[in-house]
């Protein structure tokens, strides 16, 4: 099924102005649909979840219908979806309630290609823990990690392998499912930062052998949260810190205090209006469906942008930092006689949304040797047009 862009623009209001946002693997635009969703939320009657009136009843009901909702979209059991304020806030919990059975002499798996998100908590709950840490060591060259780090990083003292399905900064997507594989030979638990792979994958979350996997709706069209996805058996075994009177049932366990209830419908409108481009009989098969129209219209515009810029790589006044084989529509720029933030100014007078800087991925950016100011991040979206991407490639040759 191919997609309609025109078709597809026209559920975004934000579009209308003009601009051209390059800027998805930060957020995307958000769809009618989806503002909608929470604004029917909160004019609809609703108090705290139960049964004993339609506000009661709704509260509820927009709770199933958001695990359910992303219950389809990694393949998962609604019971093992839990809400968080972000990817960032959920990873920080579950480190310090994982690293609670760490014991002394075992090791934890991180990786130089991670956002900060699935990097820091980690490194401190391992502080504390007294565990060491041994990382996937990212090839500036290929945009892989090393072959030799792969090989060493897990053994037989490993508990968890923490890694991302695909970087923001340079969209390198790494073969999860061969680390996942390693890591569960040994005995350890694969947390996967889904953040910026969700936005550009159908997500199958047994295939990937991830047995936690985070997103955040706002880079797929939804609000500004964060989705922990995991098996519900592996659920029941991780004890968070709870109040004595919340219950103690998974995944309601993990969710503290009063959950954002039109957040939830807002969250579960995006995934909507992602299957909403797909065919099938099943919500989730509409979901593949439509990921597969995305993904080919994604693929065709980075062609463009890649030979766009193609003799500006050739004579060495650009670089891309973006070379992984399988990676996602992200491009990473810098500039031989320009800073990046320099041309992400200019670009923006001329209505063109592509920021410069490192983006949270600290350990990324220091493997890349990259400056303070970064790089100039293009990342496309499946609302961005060819239109758009020729003005960004014309408007990046006449600033330099
Ligand atoms: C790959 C990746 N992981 C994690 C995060 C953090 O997500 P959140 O803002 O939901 O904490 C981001 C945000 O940009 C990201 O791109």
């Amino acid at each position: 099924m191919e997609l309609d862009v025109t078709a597809f623009r026209s559920h975004f209001p934000a579009l209308a102005a003009g601009e051209a946002y390059f800027d998805g693997a930060g957020g995307t635009q958000t769809p009618s649909s989806v503002a909608q969703a929470i604004f029917g939320a909160l004019q609809a009657p609703l108090s705290n979840r139960g049964a004993g009136s339609l506000a009661a009843r709704n509260a509820a009901w927009y709770v199933d219908d958001f695990r359910s909702a992303y219950g389809d979209l990694s393949g998962v059991p609604a019971a093992g979806i839990v809400h968080g304020r972000s990817a960032t806030a959920l990873t920080f919990d579950f480190s310090r309630t994982l690293a609670r059975t760490w014991g002394s002499g075992t090791e934890i798996v991180l990786s130089q290609l991670d956002h900060d998100c699935n990097v820091r908590p980690w490194v401190i709950a391992a502080q504390r823990a007294n565990v060491t840490v041994r990382w996937l060591e990212l090839d500036a060259e290929t945009g892989q990690f090393t072959a030799e780090s792969v090989a060493a990083a897990i053994t037989e003292r490993t508990r968890l392998v923490a890694v991302t399905g695909a970087s923001n900064l340079i969209g390198s997507r790494p073969d999860v499912a061969v680390l996942s594989a390693a890591a569960h030979e040994v005995g350890a638990w694969v947390w996967v930062d889904g953040v910026h792979h969700a936005a550009h994958s159908f997500v199958d979350v047994a295939a990937l052998g991830a047995d936690f996997y985070v997103c955040s709706p706002y880079k797929f069209f939804g609000p500004h949260c964060g989705v922990l996805i995991a098996n519900p058996t592996l659920l029941q075994d991780v004890s968070p810190d709870k109040l004595l009177p919340s219950t103690n049932e998974s995944p309601e366990r993990f969710e503290l205090g009063t959950l954002p209830y039109e957040q939830l419908a807002a969250a579960t409108a995006a995934v909507d209006f992602i299957a909403s481009w797909g065919e099938g009989e099943t919500r989730r098969e509409r979901l593949r469906s439509a990921h597969e129209a995305f993904a080919a219209h994604e693929s065709w515009l980075l062609g463009v942008l890649d030979d766009g810029l193609a003799d500006l790589i050739a004579d060495g006044r650009v670089v891309n930092h973006s070379r992984a084989q399988r990676r996602t529509p992200t491009t990473l720029l810098t500039f031989t006689d320009a800073d990046p933030a320099m041309i992400a100014d200019e670009l923006a007078t001329q209505q063109l949304i592509a920021p410069a800087g490192t983006f949270y991925a600290y350990e990324p950016a220091q493997a890349l040797g990259l400056g303070e100011s970064g790089g100039l991040r293009v990342s496309l979206a499946p609302y961005t047009s060819v239109d758009e991407v020729e003005r960004l490639v014309a408007a990046v040759h006449a600033a330099l």
